[in-house]
């Protein structure tokens, strides 16, 4: 293909109990990247709208995963990226992923299809590592995938796609407060009390099982994150006004998406989703931050062709 036009969708990260294992994309939130092949070899990038992002390909996130992927292939032809951001950066759901898989993902469309499903998250998380200086996968592989994606395994990478229920439904509440992945990453502690490991990991295991059985109400009790949650929420101004608006409006559970500022809430059913989202919008409403509300069903399809 010589000229290519993809959306890559925006992901929510952790899902709670399951810090840098686990994710899922939205439906219809997210960039739309467009490709153009070139016989000028290398990665030019162009941002639309203003950006303060960087368009030098080794500094810029997709260029990265673009020039990696080309020099692997050794493909004598070049790229041109143009990026409609449409999530903005450290909100939380996975902007610096979408544009990393994003290009993971239209690059192999150009290139012929040459990269496995698995070789894709791989060279997104190279992005990742651009954005946050770190490669965690827990956006990127949703965003390639679509569904849950589980990443079980690091080193060698291991991402197993988990099935999930017809009726399940986010809600997101963006504060347009910027919080960078680098600096929530800092504040976390790098050791636990084994006591602590129990429970979380026993929240991800049934959590999945939940996923697996369509348990409405196991997934519910499974979204409770005793490690990251408690550290991170500091920076979230009224962040649990808003989980426990969340809660009376009827969803399943809520939590930090990704490493915030944004604030997710599952539910069972778009009523219960909207009108979770018409509590949440209340909270906020009464602070002087700007936000932007989300609701979608969780997407069975990550990237795909415009
Ligand atoms: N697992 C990552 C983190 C997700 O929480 O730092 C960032 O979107």
């Amino acid at each position: 293909m010589e000229k290519i036009k993809i959306f890559a969708p925006a992901t929510v990260a952790n899902v709670s109990c399951a810090f840098d294992v686990l994710g899922f994309p939205l439906q219809e939130t997210g960039d739309v990247m467009t490709f153009l092949k070139t016989s000028e070899t290398g990665v030019k990038i162009r941002m639309l709208g203003n950006s303060n992002l960087p368009t030098e390909a080794e500094r810029n996130v997709a260029g990265v995963v673009a020039l990696a992927m080309l020099e692997r292939k050794s493909s004598g032809f070049g790229v041109e990226i143009e990026i409609d951001k449409r999530i903005k950066p450290g909100s939380g759901i996975g902007s610096s992923a979408a544009s990393a898989a994003g290009a993971a993902f239209g690059m192999n469309l150009i290139l012929g299809e040459v990269f496995n499903q698995n070789e894709l998250i791989e060279f997104a998380m190279l992005g990742e590592k651009l954005a946050s200086g770190v490669a965690h996968a827990d956006n990127v592989a949703p965003c390639i995938t679509g569904g849950f994606a589980l990443v079980r395994s690091y080193e060698p990478l291991d991402v197993i796609r988990i099935e999930s229920p017809d009726e399940l439904y986010v809600t997101i509440l963006h504060p347009q407060i910027e919080v960078k992945t680098s600096d929530s990453r800092r504040v976390l502690k790098k050791e636990l009390p084994l006591k602590t490991a129990v429970k979380q990991w026993g929240n991800i295991a049934s959590l999945i099982s939940a996923l697996h059985t369509s348990d409405y109400e196991l997934l519910g009790r499974s979204l409770e994150d005793i490690i990251i949650e408690p550290i991170r929420s500091v920076f979230i101004p009224l962040f649990y006004e808003v989980k426990q608006a969340a809660k009376d409006a009827g969803t399943l559970g809520s939590g930090i998406s990704g490493s915030g500022p944004s604030i997710f809430a599952l539910s069972k059913g778009l009523e219960t989703a909207t009108k979770a989202a018409e509590a949440m919008k209340k909270v906020y409403a009464q602070t002087d931050i700007e936000f932007d509300i989300h609701v979608s069903k969780i997407a069975a399809t990550g990237c795909r062709l415009l």
